[in-house]
């Protein structure tokens, strides 16, 4: 059956999902930001009297989701890895890659957290919300890479044998041309000292897409511990320009 032929019953369908999702938290009700509406075409939130008044006896969720994998009281990036990141593969198969190329740790760092933005949070500009992220937690250059192939990606480099990605005529069609402004990031990132530290992540990018490939975290624990500024407090505890986004992470559905 065409499932777009009648909206409604999908529609009731997943508001029926919701009411038993909500139900399955017991106590507390977990309410879905705008955000996750607009994903669905719909810009809208459910109201707080609206959801109290059809669940009179409970509270909203101030704190951890109980569907979602529990956190530690401190997180580290490796358990927002294990915990909280939808897909793993990809970004461990860039890693690998940079790393069996013999590049350096910053590159290998880059590589492994360059799509964090996709597989934790959301996929429009993912290299910009990657790189605000980890910006208090790493060198600069790694920050500047993860931020940057967000643009250099959509453009060949042919002296390090990078190519247009075959995959994105497949993904957006033969005629997309990226906006103006990842235009602009690209002309200003190509006279930039860590140009080649963001081109990299491109070049062990596209050979990134294996599914039967192994890789393991475990390989990388070392790099992160040498590399990445691990807060004592725990990530998102730290109080640092982007705690709120790891803490965001942790609890999604927190009413406020
Ligand atoms: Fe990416
Ligand atoms: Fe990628």
């Amino acid at each position: 059956m065409n499932e777009h032929a009648n909206p409604q019953n999908l529609s009731e369908r997943a508001d029926a999902l919701e009411e038993r999702m909500m139900h399955e938290l017991g106590e507390r009700i977990a309410t879905r930001s705008t955000l996750f509406n607009i994903a669905d075409g719909k810009v809208e939130m459910p109201s707080g009297p609206a959801l109290k008044a059809a669940n009179p006896d409970k509270y909203f969720l101030m704190g951890a989701d109980p569907r979602l994998p529990k956190m530690p009281a401190k997180p580290t990036l490796i358990d927002f890895f294990n915990n909280r990141f939808a897909s793993l593969n990809h970004l461990l198969q860039s890693a690998t890659h940079a790393l069996k190329g013999g590049h350096s740790e910053k590159v290998v760092l880059a590589c492994l957290l360059h799509d964090i933005g996709v597989a934790s949070f959301i996929r429009c500009d993912h290299g910009y919300w990657g790189a605000q992220m980890i910006e208090p937690y790493v060198d600069e250059e790694v920050s500047w890479a993860v931020r940057t192939h967000q643009a250099l990606r959509f453009f060949p480099d042919p002296a390090v044998g990078y190519e247009y990605p075959k995959m994105y005529i497949d993904y957006f069609g033969a005629d997309y041309k990226p906006e103006p402004y990842i235009v602009a990031e690209y002309e200003r990132a190509r006279k930039h000292k860590y140009y080649m530290t963001s081109r990299l992540i491109c070049v062990n990018d596209i050979y990134s897409f294996d599914p039967d490939a192994k890789v393991d975290l475990n390989d990388f624990v070392d790099i992160i511990g040498r590399n990445f500024r691990q807060p004592e407090e725990g990530l998102g505890f730290d109080n640092s320009p982007s705690a709120h986004m790891w803490r965001t992470l942790m609890w999604p559905t927190r009413f406020l």
